[in-house]
């Protein structure tokens, strides 16, 4: 089983993503949890180009290229491996993260983006993807809270990030059987137990 989360920088996909980790862990689950750009030595690299506010020189187009070549990385050498094995595999962020981010937050062409994904996936897709969903506003509320350095992606503006937010919208809608959309202005825990309900009832009952 495949699940992804999904959702604008400080939704709390990561603080989800490891209960629900947890969760499945405490249940006897082989789960592996990997985060994106990354999850490889070659895709952790990538991730560091893209993520360097150094690099202000980066086009668009390397941009999409890049995160894609980090999860076409991932995919082959530790995704397909693993749901091979029927370990529980969890990512904070994979391929709808290009489609809002390059696609709806960039503006790069929509069908282009869709063939690029398409490759970088060989067709592996979650069979769950939680959108945690908070505004910009509250992203900023966070971020400021956290005191966090920001990133390359973390300069955008807040046109860019209302884009992307609503491209997460658009997606959601659809794809209904895939996406879950969840208030991300909910407690952390309350969070968790809609997730886990989820989860739960996708896990293969002769296991449990
Ligand atoms: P992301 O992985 O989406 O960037 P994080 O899980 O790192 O988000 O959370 C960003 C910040 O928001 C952290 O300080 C975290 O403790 C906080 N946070 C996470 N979930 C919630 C929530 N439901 N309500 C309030 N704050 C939250
Ligand atoms: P990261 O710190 O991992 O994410 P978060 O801030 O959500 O905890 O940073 C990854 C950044 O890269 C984030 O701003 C989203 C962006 N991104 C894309 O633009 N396209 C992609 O395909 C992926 C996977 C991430």
């Amino acid at each position: 089983m495949f699940i992804s989360f999904e959702g604008i920088d400080g939704s709390g996909k990561s603080t989800q993503a490891k209960l629900l980790v947890k969760k499945l862990e405490e249940g006897n689950r082989n789960v592996l949890f990997l985060r994106e750009p990354g999850g490889t030595e070659i895709s952790e690299q990538i991730r560091n180009i893209l993520l360097n506010k150094k690099n202000l020189k980066m086009t668009q187009i390397a941009e999409l290229l890049l995160f894609s070549a980090s999860r076409a990385q991932l995919v082959s050498e530790v995704i397909k491996p693993a749901l091979l094995n029927n370990i529980v595999v969890i990512t904070d962020r994979f391929v709808d993260s290009t489609t809002v981010y390059q696609g709806h937050g960039r503006g790069l062409h929509h069908g282009g983006i869709k063939g690029i994904n398409s490759i970088a996936t060989m067709g592996v897709m979650p069979k769950k993807t939680f959108f945690i969903d908070i505004t910009v506003q509250e992203m900023y509320a966070r971020r400021q809270a956290n005191h966090q350095e920001t990133d390359r992606m973390e300069m955008s503006n807040d046109e860019f990030f209302e884009r992307v937010r609503q491209g997460y919208l658009e997606l959601a809608k659809e794809e209904p059987g895939r996406f879950v959309v969840i208030d991300g202005k909910q407690p952390i825990e309350a969070i968790h137990e809609i997730i886990w309900k989820e989860v739960d009832g996708m896990l293969p009952t002769h296991s449990k």
